[in-house]
């Protein structure tokens, strides 16, 4: 039997694989799940208009972002607990992303320290930073981080609160208790009483005052850049610009946030246009396809991440895994630019997708 052919095929694995309330947290987004399905929606309402007779004997898809050279623009997205789904979790992620010739962006909440995770995967890593309630706490993750090797701050932004996250609320969804946070282990105690909700322990870690002011205090404790993650408004990504974010990561957190929030394909062109080429713009949520990520880039995304789909790969076999899965959509990419007739990531301009609509987003 051959193994899976497509991302979406891992996520009949993953479920197969993973104890149903670990399951439901990773699939599961806010509310109605209006803007889960939206994400993926939106993509597929966009449509690619090839060109024809271009030479595209060789095809590219590297690109250089932030001094990164990536062999193709997939990131791995921040996503929490990875030993939720396979007990190499964050290793293995980190792991798969160098072999693919990208970068993770590893999330605070890891259930490996983030000097495990630098060690064992030494390629470049970006660290995904919430700013928690003790700046004292925050400001000796990021000197870790430095120390560790990470090449950019990640500052999610769109986590005030913790979204109404129904499957988990039906599942009454509980860190195991061999998950931990374990970054935290000299900051804070990390036990969690057995009945709580996964979400209340969250939240009181997280800090729900923060504002622009902790985006400059921020850059002045970093010489790393600082990438502003959960921006769906053409005027707060001017903002980020203004306060010195070195990039924009384009989310609505896989829809896990604020429901009916737009799908984040939607929202891109004007956040494009607002940022001018000042900082690059990246976008998550929904990505599926090959054809997702060029649909991404002709409407002026630098790269994007995923967060679903790898950690279905990584339930599914591990390192491995994840590594098809980066194999997969890279594969897709390579094919969709040859069939698109763009030799160059570069040449995936906004003329190649139909049926964008700017909206008064
Ligand atoms: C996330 N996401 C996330 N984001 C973040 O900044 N820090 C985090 O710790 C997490 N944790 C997390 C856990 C799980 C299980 C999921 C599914 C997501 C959001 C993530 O980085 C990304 O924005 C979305 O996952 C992208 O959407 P797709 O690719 O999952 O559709």
């Amino acid at each position: 039997m051959t193994g899976p052919v497509n991302v979406a095929e891992y996520e009949a694995l993953a479920r197969e694989r993973m104890e149903p309330g670990a399951f439901g947290y990773l699939e599961g987004g806010a509310g109605d799940e209006i803007t889960l399905r939206e994400n993926c929606a939106a993509f597929e309402r966009l449509r690619l208009l090839p060109r024809v007779l271009v030479d595209v004997s060789h095809v590219d898809t590297s690109v250089e972002l932030l001094g990164e050279e990536l062999d193709h623009p997939v990131l791995l997205a921040p996503t929490a607990f990875q030993t939720l789904a396979h007990p190499e979790g964050e290793l293995a992620s980190a792991r798969a992303a160098t072999q693919a010739g990208t970068l993770a962006v590893v999330s605070t909440m890891s259930s490996y320290r983030l000097e495990e995770i630098a060690a064992a995967a030494p390629g470049p890593k970006w660290f995904q930073l919430y700013c928690y309630r003790d700046r004292n706490v925050v400001r000796a993750f990021v000197q870790r981080a430095e120390a560790a090797g990470f090449r950019a701050i990640c500052l999610t932004v769109d986590l005030p609160r913790v979204g109404q996250r129904e499957r988990d609320l039906r599942s009454g969804f509980s860190l195991p208790a061999d998950v931990r946070p374990r970054n935290f282990d000299d900051v804070s105690p990390t036990d969690v009483a057995d009945s709580e909700l996964f979400f209340r322990y969250i939240e009181g870690l997280i800090d729900p005052s923060l504002t622009w002011e902790s985006v400059e205090w921020l850059r002045s404790v970093t010489s790393l850049p600082v990438i502003l993650k959960g921006v769906l408004r053409a005027d707060d990504a001017a903002r980020a610009v203004e306060h010195g974010a070195a990039g924009v990561i384009v989310s609505n957190h896989g829809a896990r946030q604020l429901d009916t929030a737009p799908a984040t394909i939607d929202v891109l062109e004007n956040i494009v246009q607002v940022v001018a080429g000042r900082v690059p713009v990246l976008l998550d949520g929904g990505i599926r396809r090959g054809t997702d990520v060029l649909k991404a880039i002709a409407l002026g995304a630098s790269a994007v991440l995923i967060g679903r789909p790898y950690v279905w790969g990584l339930a599914a076999d591990g390192e491995t895994g994840v590594r098809r899965v980066l194999e997969l959509l890279g594969n897709e990419i390579e094919l969709g630019m040859a069939l698109l007739g763009c030799p160059s990531v570069a040449d995936v301009g906004r003329d190649y997708v139909a049926g964008q609509e700017i909206a008064d987003y």
